[in-house]
């Protein structure tokens, strides 16, 4: 109702207007065109009286002439007649005529001109013609008309303009109410069939700007996800905590064995003057898989990098982890400088890396490198093996360091359920091909019972490059691959943080934090702060988002001296010379902008080239007005989540590049294209400026969608399709028992 009033009342106003102007114009009108009349039917009476009073006059007879002016008017328009002769005799006129006209003031207006005249008896229409005698003037005959028909005509023209406009406030109104009504239902039922997926949806897309359309579609997945799970899930996992995960492992996998594997490992032995100190590496992996160890108790597997790594692990290289609670046992495996160089510096992060990221960095492929990447994946396999305490376990290998391990562990533990996830963007597949050893790469992957990428546009780039690189069934529909006559489940699991976020428990409120980090730094208490938390890498986006800052104060300069961006760059693959490189530039840009726009002790910029610890992290997210994540690619960025999920004062703005992966999941951040330095300072100028109730239903969609999808989630939903599919395994053995019953059709073998 409230919608059909927003139309109707100023409709009815504005028809009020009209009406107002239109009623005094009807009358105007009908009077002009009364006036006409009369005066042509004057005219036409003085014409037919002209004879028979001329004769009248000839006798001299006034008592005649009266007698017939008087015969004449009981015409009831015609009010009254009057004669004014040419020489003496004064007026004769009926009884009617009005008293205010005589000859002498007639005489004045003696013209073929009518005009009208208020009287006692309403308004008149008085005219006067010539009499002619012989063609002699023998004086004025005057005609009165009634005008009072001019004024109920006017009435009731003014009753129906009336009526009119009512009636068509009426019918204008009803017809609004109802086209308000029904586009309203239609929007509705639009709205409606998009969240649940249905026939909008394409139309729909029609209107998203082309590069977004893998934005709105990953979308569109993810609410149908939210609302399967509302309809599937039980009441007691309305979010999904370490109990959830935890019952998982115990109810649906019966308390199988768990091995993660990463390169990174998730806790550093640093040895410092003699003693041993405890570090956690920036890392989106570890920050994701950290929790979720917690909760499931396995074995994770780890390169030992730290310096104090091997003083720190018992005879059988495991050390039980986190230190101040241990949960997990880390085991670590040793690799020499030599391995370390060609396998992880090199293949993986100047091969790997560059080419998975479209950032304008060429891959670096070396034979001598690949070859030690071979060796580690194997070496880790044995690991494995190892560890293993059954000969199924369910072993989650991480990213892009074990492209080859999959098929490694199968190779040795058959019965192994192996869920990958590559935690970087996979690239088109002409992009792939750069890679001398693609193919070796695929079939280690589809060694994967699952193989799991954060975006379906990830996973459709890898459907699309096995389609083109192997000989292999892709079966769009049921998203697998059948590959060597063993299926592999491609799937999308967007990786999330833990909620709520362990760093909140020990974290001063935000008005605390703010303060602090305002001291540290010697800012202003009032100074607005921009944040961005990164590894220094040169997928990241860090120049373009100093250029942006500097844009932003050229463009707005009011913000000189009151604002200050402050860059947490965590040191990162230091050897590799393109990370050396790009160092420098960092370190130019920041130097170049703050000597441009600084003043006095304030500088636009902070650089901090240093690691900090999760809590300190923590503290600078609740700290800032903003968070600028402006990563040029990204498979995710975890970033993004934790800048939302420490502000649980619902302030604070994200700007958000839509090359990371996040942006899929986060719409209500203010998705930003990191190239378009301009568009990227407004983005700045806006979060500085953001009303708080703007900021807070942001945030709260932000934060309600993190802690759905969280990291538990994440880390069950695999597990759950793991065993699932465990499940499905037994039976198919049991099937092909069964005398007759053949084992799953054989595909193209290459
Ligand atoms: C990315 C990779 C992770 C890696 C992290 C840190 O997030 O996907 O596998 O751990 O970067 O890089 P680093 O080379 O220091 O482990």
């Amino acid at each position: 109702m409230r919608l059909s009033l927003r139309f109707i009342l100023p409709l009815l106003i504005a028809l009020a207007a009209i009406a107002y102007g239109v009623v005094p114009m009807v009358d105007g009108l009908t009077l002009r065109w009364s006036t006409r009349d009369l005066d042509s039917r004057s005219s036409m009476i003085a014409t037919t009286l002209q004879d028979p009073l001329a004769e009248l006059i000839e006798k001299g007879n006034r008592e005649k002439i009266f007698l017939y002016f008087d015969k004449i008017t009981q015409d009831e328009r015609l009010f009254a007649l009057g004669y004014c002769p040419a020489g003496p005799g004064g007026l004769i006129a009926t009884r009617t005529f009005p008293a205010s006209l005589n000859c002498e003031s007639l005489a004045a207006g003696r013209h073929p001109q009518a005009k009208l005249l208020t009287s006692v008896s309403g308004l008149l229409h008085v005219s006067s013609k010539e009499v002619l005698i012989g063609g002699r003037s023998a004086g004025w005959l005057i005609l009165v008309h009634d005008m009072s028909f001019v004024q109920r005509r006017s009435e009731e023209t003014r009753r129906y303009v009336f009526y009119f406009f009512i009636g068509m406030g009426a019918i204008v109104s009803l017809i609004t109410v109802i086209i308000a009504q029904l586009s309203w239902r239609g929007w509705n039922h639009g709205m409606r069939a998009l969240l649940r997926g249905e026939g909008l949806v394409r139309p729909m897309e029609r209107f998203v700007q082309p590069e977004l359309r893998p934005l709105a579609r990953d979308l569109r997945t993810l609410i149908n996800e939210i609302e399967s799970e509302h309809r599937t899930r039980d009441v007691s996992m309305v979010t999904w905590t370490p109990d959830s995960l935890r019952r998982i492992l115990h109810e649906e996998l019966k308390g199988d064995d768990v091995i993660v594997v990463s390169n990174r490992e998730p806790y550093i032995h640093v040895s410092k003057d003699g003693r041993l100190e405890v570090h956690r590496p920036a890392s989106g992996l570890v920050t994701a898989l950290e929790p979720v160890m917690r909760a499931c108790s396995g074995v994770w597997i780890a390169h030992g990098s730290g310096s104090g790594d091997q003083e720190a692990v018992d005879a059988q290289d495991r050390v039980a982890v986190p230190p101040e609670n241990p949960a997990y046992q880390l085991r670590r495996v040793w690799l020499t400088k030599e391995e370390e160089a060609g396998y992880y510096y090199g293949f993986s992060n100047e091969g790997l890396w560059p080419l998975c990221h479209i950032a304008h960095v060429r891959p670096t492929f070396r034979t001598r490198d690949w070859e030690h990447y071979v060796a580690v994946n194997r070496k880790f396999a044995e690991v494995v093996k190892e560890e293993a305490k059954t000969d199924d376990p369910i072993v989650l290998v991480q990213d892009y360091h074990f492209a080859l391990l999959p098929r490694m562990i199968r190779e040795l533990l058959p019965r192994a359920t192996v869920i990958s996830f590559w935690h970087i963007p996979w690239p088109n597949s002409e992009a792939i091909s750069i890679c001398p050893w693609r193919m070796e790469l695929l079939d280690g992957m589809l060694g994967s019972s699952i193989l799991g990428f954060h975006t379906q546009s990830h996973c459709n780039n890898f459907l699309d490059t096995v389609d083109r690189l192997l000989e292999a069934r892709v079966d769009r529909e049921a998203l697998t691959v059948t590959y060597r006559r063993e299926p592999s489940s491609i799937h999308r699991y967007p990786i999330s943080i833990a909620w709520p976020p362990p760093e909140e428990i020990h974290c001063d409120p935000v008005p605390a934090c703010r303060a602090k980090i305002r001291r540290r730094y010697h800012l202003a208490e009032d100074q607005r702060v921009g944040i961005g938390v990164d590894r220094l890498d040169y997928t990241k986006g860090i120049l373009e988002r100093f250029k942006a800052v500097e844009r932003l104060l050229e463009a707005e300069p009011s913000w000189i001296g009151r604002f200050t961006f402050l860059q947490i760059a965590a040191p990162s693959r230091s050897s590799i010379e393109q990370y050396q490189d790009f160092e420098l530039r960092v370190r130019a840009l920041e130097g170049r902008i703050n000597a441009r726009f600084g003043k006095g002790d304030w500088l636009p910029i902070l650089l901090k080239i240093e690691h900090y610890e999760p809590e300190a992290v923590h503290e600078h997210y609740r700290a800032a007005e903003f968070c600028y994540v402006s990563s040029l690619h990204d498979g995710m960025n975890l970033v993004a989540k934790e800048f939302v999920a420490s502000r649980n004062d619902e302030r604070g703005v994200l700007i958000l590049s839509q090359f990371a992966g996040a942006s899929r999941e986060l719409p209500e951040a203010l998705i930003v294209n990191p190239y378009d330095i301009d568009q990227c300072a407004a983005a700045m100028h806006l979060a500085l400026t953001m009303p708080q109730a703007e900021q807070r239903a942001r945030m709260r969609l932000m934060r309600g969608l993190i802690q759905e999808f969280n990291v538990y989630r994440w880390a069950g939903k695999m597990l759950l399709d793991a065993a699932h599919m465990r499940m499905r395994g037994r039976l198919t053995q049991y099937k092909g028992d069964i005398p007759g019953e053949a084992p799953p059709s054989g595909e193209v073998i290459p």
